[in-house]
């Protein structure tokens, strides 16, 4: 038989509007931009699997339908890709979602914040600890960032939020914790929205990862709106860390901010040096490119030579 994992279930909130990335996410999830060759929601996915989740659990909204045919099997390519002998291609296609894994969609019916979006989970959670996984931020870590929290999870029993010292002119970009103690591991004391560096009370952030108690999701049916008028999933652990411990775990790792542009290009360069096939040819790019001051002069120049109404 084989073993209960610690944590079954990982949800994924996945119903933001990704402003920030108009016009490319108007039609299109953010969580849909492929880094390399793997669309951010995959990687999401394959680190909550590799801490044992076993039930998937998206939080969608509008325009996110290419998430649930991400996850879904399409025949129709495989019987095309199998007829022009692309049998590793059809692998890649089966290895996107192991059969074991079950994934349930659940929408959300306004983007009315991140707290509201994982009180959307409740009915699929249930009443055991789950995680919380948003795919923006990507993190590279080995073993994964949810995998070292749900080792924290084991010797704690309790919440754990994932963390990350940021400067501290950042502050107000982020939830911040303020702890009881130094170390990787330490129990929070306070936790605020986004505060003005001058009011932070610390520079210790807490970045897209969250292992939660259930008893979160009455915190979160009881507050109501707090920062931007959104329901804030670090107004409902201010709650929950009144009643029970919960951990800060500074995860050992490298994170991209992949909901700003400038986090998803670095993403980008970084996952391409690395990347086994591509990554010789694109270093060698790089530096042709960076040597010779740049890549995008002809193209501007070709722009703006079209004028400013053709496209
Ligand atoms: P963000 O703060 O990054 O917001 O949400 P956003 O709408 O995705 O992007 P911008 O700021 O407009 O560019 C953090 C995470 O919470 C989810 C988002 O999908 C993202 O994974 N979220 C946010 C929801 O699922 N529902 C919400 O109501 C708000």
């Amino acid at each position: 038989m084989t073993k209960r994992p610690l944590i079954e279930t990982a949800v994924f909130p996945v119903a933001g509007r990704g402003t920030r990335f108009l016009p490319a996410t108007k039609a299109s999830p953010k969580e849909m931009l492929p880094v390399v060759d793997k669309p951010l929601i995959q990687y999401a996915v394959e680190e909550a699997l590799a801490a044992g989740a076993r039930r998937l659990v998206f939080i969608t909204g509008a325009s996110k339908r290419a998430i649930e045919d991400h996850f879904d099997s399409d025949q129709e390519l495989e019987n095309l890709l199998k007829s022009q002998g692309k049998s590793e291609l059809v692998k890649q296609l089966h290895s996107v979602l192991p059969s074991y894994a079950t994934c349930i969609y659940i929408r959300q019916p306004a983007p009315l914040g991140l707290g509201h979006a994982v009180l959307c989970a409740r009915p699929a959670v249930g009443n055991e600890p789950f995680f919380v996984h948003l795919a923006d931020d990507l993190i590279t870590a080995d073993p994964g960032c949810l995998s070292q929290m749900a080792e924290v999870y084991s010797a704690k029993r309790a919440s754990v939020i994932g963390c990350e010292v940021v400067p501290r002119s950042e502050t107000d970009k982020y939830g911040i914790v303020e702890v009881e103690a130094r170390g990787t591991t330490a129990r929070i004391r306070s936790i605020v929205e986004k505060p003005k560096p001058a009011q932070a009370p610390s520079n210790l952030a807490v970045v897209g990862r969250y292992l939660l108690s259930p008893a979160i999701f009455d915190h979160l049916e009881r507050i109501g709106k707090g920062a931007g008028g959104e329901i804030q999933l670090t107004d409902g652990i201010a709650r929950l860390l009144q009643e029970e411990a919960v951990y800060a775990h500074r995860f050992s790792g490298q994170r991209f901010d992949c909901g700003s542009k400038l986090g998803y290009l670095q993403a980008t360069v970084a996952y391409a040096l690395a990347h086994p096939q591509l990554g010789p040819e694109f270093r060698a790019h790089l530096r042709r490119v960076v040597s010779a001051g740049g890549g995008v002069s002809s193209a501007a120049g070709r722009r703006k030579s079209l004028g400013p109404t053709q496209k």
